[in-house]
Order: C-alpha cells, then structure tokens, then sequence
C-alpha cells in the first residue's frame, strides 16, 4: 500500500491523529494508497506555517518577479512531468485519459498565467482636493485557506493556488478526500522550485475534520471554495464567525439553449459534450437542454442516436470518452437521480450501470425527454451524466426556463441570429454565456456565478484581485499645522 502523506511547512508529515483515508481508483473499485486523515491539529500546523512565512517570513519578503519566477518553474515541472500526472489523475478520478491530459496542461498554463500576472499588480494615486499625495496600494490578503472538490483535482488546485501566490498570500490548500493524489505529487516539487517552507500547505482530509476547521481557523484571512451549495452554505456561516473573506463556486444546473435555426449537427455535438463531457462532473454541465419545439421531436432521436456511439470504458484508453463517476458515493447519488428520474420524464437513453463492465462505477449516458423544468432532475444537481430535455415555444419562453433556477453559473445559446443570441446573453442570468458551444474554459478570462451559484470570480486578472486588499495612504505634502484648535 503506497502511503502518501500531506506537506505542511515543506515536509510531508503524517495526521497527529495518526489515521489514514483510503484512496480508491473507481474504474476498479481498488484502493490504490492512502492519505493522513487530517485533523483540527494538522490544520492548525498548516495555518501556522502559513502564518509565519507570510507575517515577516520569507514570503513576505520575496519580490513579485521572484515569485512570478517560482510559478513559472511550477510550470515547467509540471509539463515535464505531464505524463505521471495525468495517469495518476485518470486513475484516482476515474476521468478519461485524454481528458486528464488536458487538464494538467491547463494546470501547467494557470500557473504561468499568474506567474506573469504577479509584476503586474498596480496601485493607484487618487485625485484627493488638498495638497497631499492619495494612493491605494494593492496588498495580499494574507493566510488563503482553499476547499476544492474531486472533479478536476490538480487543475482546480491550479486555480486556487496560483493566483493566491502571484498576490503574494500564502496557502492552505484542502484537497478532496476522494482525489488527493496529483496535489501531493506537484507538493513534492514545491521546494526543489523555490516556494520557501510554509508558503504552500496542501492537507488531507474529510471535509468535517478538515476542511471545517480551516474555515473556523482565526489564523486564516480568506476562504476561497468549490464544491456543493450545501457546503458552501455551512462555510459562508462559519466564516462570518471570524469575519474572513469569502469566494464560493457552488456549481448550477446550467441551460444549454437550442433554437430552430441553429447548425443541426454543431448542435446535437455541442448538447452531448455539454452534459457528458467529464461524466458530466462538471459544475457547469449544461444538464437543462432546452429544445425549441419545432425541432424537438428530430433533435431527441439525433440526440439518442448519438448518445448510443459514446464509448464508456477504462479511463487509461484513449479511445474512451466517458470513464468511470468518481466514487461509490457518487455513483450512489447519480443512480439515485436516474430512479427519480424514470418517475418525472420519459427515459430516452442509458439510465443505469454499464452492464458491460462489472466493476468501476461506470453509468451510461442518460437521456431523460419531456422534462417538466420544475422536476427534480431540472432542479437539482445531479453532477452526473443525465441529461433532462425540455422543450421551449418561443425565445421568451426559452429565456424564462433558462432562469428558472436557483442557480447562475453558465448557459449557452445556440443560433444563427445575432440579434436573438444577443438580447439572450443580456437576458439570461449567469456568469457564463456561451454562443454556438459549451465548456471551454481559457484562464484569461473570467469564471464563477450569479445567484445561488456563488460569488467572486477566479482566473484572469479577476482571480488575482480576490487575493487582494487595497490599503489607502494618506500622504500630507503640507508643511502648515492642520489649524484646527
Ligand atoms: P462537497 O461540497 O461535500 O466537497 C467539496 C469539498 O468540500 C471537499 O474538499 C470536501 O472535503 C469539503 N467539505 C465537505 N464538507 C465540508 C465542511 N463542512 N467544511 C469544509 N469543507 C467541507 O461535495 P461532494 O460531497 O464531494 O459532492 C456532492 C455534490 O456537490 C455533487 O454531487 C455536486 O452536485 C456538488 N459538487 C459541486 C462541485 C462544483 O464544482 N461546484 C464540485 C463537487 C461537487
Ligand atoms: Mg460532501
């Protein structure tokens, strides 16, 4: 049994508590290693760490070229070290190999990104009316304690760590319990490219244990997380405790908008990647496809047809396209949502196991047809490869459905008219809008939601920004006393 530990203050250190958590490869059921089981008393380790090398440490005495420098070497090994990467990613998340793939790469580009980004944080000098000279400096928030979930391990790791770093804060990173293996491997690089001791902390653990205690941990200044809404509302309460500031990325049940005039072929591809693309474990799966009704009938069976061609099998193939759900526990809750579902709408495609392959939690594509979007499958995030189809009249109806929904994360439209696609990106409530595709994702530009889909935004210059405080300075270029009493 390979035994991984956590990396506190540059070591790799085992729990206080002295327990272990299996790691599972879900295409084989196997447990492939262990994890500490991380406590209160190994956060409150991290924090200190983290405390100490922001709080006069080394950090806070690096220049942003230095830094921007570390995450550049970041990058390098991570591209040298793609091809470990990626099958230690497909084999403890279950996510096809070629997918896995991209993802490390895209992790390698996030941390150029901000390495790049770190030299250009500028402050500002405000036009205050007396003689003095105003600025508004742009400071690290400090100590970052960050939640990530299973979906995209190393990447969302990517996407909290760089831009924290580039600001100049210092980390505390809780990997999810099911999918901890790709951080820990990047952890053991960390010092050979330079990170002094206690910049990056990346902890194991289950979320009441470990992740809890971050958010309520008075050393930690900011909570940056990705996960459920039901997590994300327990941490906005903790958090208020010790008044931390707060991003939340909780996901959606995102729209993906078909109207009658669009490419029929673009179409139904863009519908079934949009959903199933990463077992659709993604939080902006545009599992609401809405259909406009003089299509609909041939647009289903196109759909199905299609369905039917993608190849669910071994992660490491490089011909699958959907691989296994991640865990016992996901699987559980996907077939769950199929049964809920076979009761509200008409079963199209899939809608159980892949009896072809006895073990691993492998489900079909699931198609459910005549969807009501006030059911449950059209409500709820299923975070899984089911798709609800539902029928529209006429763009306003469209438009209406789309929003129906508590949640504002992504949507897509899809049509030839410019001037329907533009009064439905204006319309339509999210913080993503794609046009005539779904899902691509590019680290220059903005990523989170509206409404219950959360708040703040990561990647692009926005991702640094929630990493920063602005610290006015009042500078009095008067020689005269203020001449008051
Ligand atoms: P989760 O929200 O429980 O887990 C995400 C992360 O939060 C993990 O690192 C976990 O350890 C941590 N966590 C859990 N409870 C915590 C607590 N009380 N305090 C602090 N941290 C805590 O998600 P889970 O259970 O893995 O998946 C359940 C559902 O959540 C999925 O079916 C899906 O609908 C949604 N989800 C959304 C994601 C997104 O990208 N927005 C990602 C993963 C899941
Ligand atoms: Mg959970």
């Amino acid at each position: 049994m390979i035994r991984s530990r956590m990396y506190i203050n540059g070591e790799f250190v085992e729990s206080e508590g002295g327990g272990w958590l299996p790691v599972y490869d879900p295409s084989t059921e196997e447990i492939i290693a262990e994890v500490p089981d991380g406590i209160a008393a190994d956060i409150d380790r991290a924090v200190r760490a983290a405390r100490a090398a922001f709080d006069g440490g080394l950090w806070s005495q690096t220049t942003a070229q230095e830094r921007g420098r570390m995450l550049f070497r970041l990058a390098d090994k991570i591209r040298a070290e793609a091809t470990a990467l990626a099958e230690t990613e497909c084999r403890n998340s279950g996510k096809p190999i070629v997918e896995a793939e991209y993802d490390i790469t895209d992790a390698a580009t996030c941390f150029e990104y901000y390495g790049g980004l770190a030299t250009k944080i500028q402050g500002f000098v405000n036009p205050v009316p007396d003689n003095a000279l105003s600025l508004s400096l742009r400071e690290p928030v400090g100590v970052a304690g960050q939640i990530i979930p299973w979906n995209y391990p190393l990447l969302m790791s990517a996407w909290k760590l760089a831009p924290a770093l580039a600001a100049g804060c210092t980390c505390v990173l809780k990997v999810a319990e099911q999918t901890p293996l790709s951080a820990l491997m990047m952890a053991s690089w960390l010092t050979e490219v330079g990170f002094p001791a206690g910049v990056i902390n990346i902890v194991t653990g289950l979320g009441e244990t470990a992740g809890a205690p971050l958010v309520a941990h008075p050393g930690v200044d900011k909570i940056a997380f990705t996960g459920s809404s039901a997590v994300g509302k327990l941490i906005l309460k903790s958090a208020a405790d010790t008044v931390k500031r707060v991003t939340m990325e909780l996901g959606g049940k995102s729209p993906n908008i078909f109207f009658a005039d669009a490419d029929f072929e673009a179409a139904i591809d863009g519908a079934l990647f949009g959903v199933f693309i990463n077992q659709g474990e993604v939080c902006s799966a545009g599992s609401r496809i809405l259909v406009e009704r003089s299509i609909y009938p041939k647009f289903v069976d196109a759909m199905v047809a299609k369905a039917k061609t993608i190849k669910v099998g071994p992660p490491m193939d490089r011909e699958t396209k959907m691989g296994a759900l991640v865990s016992k526990e996901q699987y559980d809750r996907v077939l769950s949502y199929q049964e809920i579902g076979r009761k509200e709408a008409r079963l199209v495609s899939g809608g159980g196991r892949v009896r072809s392959l006895p073990h691993g939690y492998y489900v079909e594509p699931t198609i459910f047809a005549d969807v009501d979007n006030s059911s449950r499958i059209a409500q709820e995030e299923v975070f899984g490869p089911v798709a609800a189809v539902i029928p529209f009249d006429n763009e306003a109806d469209a438009i209406r459905i789309a929003n129906d929904t508590p949640y504002g994360l992504a949507a897509a439209v899809w049509s030839r008219d410019i001037f329907r696609v533009m009064r439905a990106v204006k319309a339509i409530r999210a913080g993503i809008v794609w046009v005539n595709h779904m899902q691509p994702t590019y680290v220059e530009a903005p990523w989170g939601g509206f409404k219950q889909s959360g708040f703040g935004r990561e990647l692009g210059p926005w991702g640094i920004e929630e990493y920063l405080e602005t610290k006015q300075v009042h500078i009095n270029l008067s020689e005269q006393p203020i001449g008051w009493y």
